[in-house]
């Protein structure tokens, strides 16, 4: 069995989790300067792999993992039919929100949004987020540092994650709003499942426990 565990902040948190679970990966899976990108486990039957946060989903719905950790965000995003999210692991918390350049008043006034242009790395959920409002959002892609997007004249919002708010508040933006809470889910491939409900379901098992024993 292959778990896909997502690269950067979400993995420090995961990897106590992981351990309450009975998963330990190899050595290397923590050395940063390691290439390797599958590891063996302390149980013979499970590799992880270490992904991007938004592939995560992807190598699940695709059943190249049966099982990964992944953000309420990156699901929202997608929208995965084949993705079972049985499990809110409790980690990862954060939020989805709309923020503009400190001080801008575009958002006093929603009827200018009629014309407004939004860099996020969420097209999906922004477009459904202002739609719902009837507003037309133009989505500016990014796959990172979308701060930059309303101060160097790309975009006049953005949409992106906020933990502390640090990163908003030293590149001269303020929240306007939030779209939705986000944290980190246990996901299964919904076939994988079907056709091997007593190895998945005992993986689901293992994190569930591990939650109730309060890692
Ligand atoms: C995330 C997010 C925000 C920041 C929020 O970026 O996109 O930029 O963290 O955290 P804060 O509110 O505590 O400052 P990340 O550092 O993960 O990098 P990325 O945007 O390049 O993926
Ligand atoms: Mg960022």
């Amino acid at each position: 069995m292959i778990i896909a565990l997502p690269k950067g902040r979400i993995l420090k948190a995961a990897t106590p989790l992981l351990k309450a679970a009975g998963i330990v990966p190899g050595p290397d899976f923590t050395d940063d300067r390691s290439r390797l990108l599958r590891f063996p486990t302390n149980d013979p039957q499970i590799d992880v792999v270490r992904v991007r946060s938004f592939d995560v989903a992807t190598f699940v719905a695709f059943g190249g993992a049966q099982v990964g950790l992944c953000g309420a965000d990156v699901l929202m995003e997608f929208d995965y039919p084949e993705i079972y999210a049985p499990l809110d692991l409790g980690i990862g918390g954060c939020r989805i929100s709309i923020a503009q350049p400190r001080g801008s008043t575009l958002s006093d006034d929603p009827e200018r949004w009629s014309q407004v242009r939004v860099a996020t790395k969420y097209p999906s959920i922004t477009r459904r987020h202002f739609a719902a409002q009837g507003i037309n959002a133009d989505i500016v892609h990014l796959h990172g540092a979308m701060e930059l997007a309303p101060v160097l004249g790309l975009s006049h919002l953005i949409v992106d994650l906020v933990d502390t708010g640090s990163t908003l508040r030293v590149n001269g933006l303020e929240e306007v709003r939030t779209i939705a809470n986000v944290t980190s889910r246990l996901i299964v491939n919904r076939t994988a499942f079907k056709t091997q409900p007593e190895r998945i379901g005992g993986i689901i098992n293992r994190f569930r426990q591990a939650l109730a024993s309060g890692t």
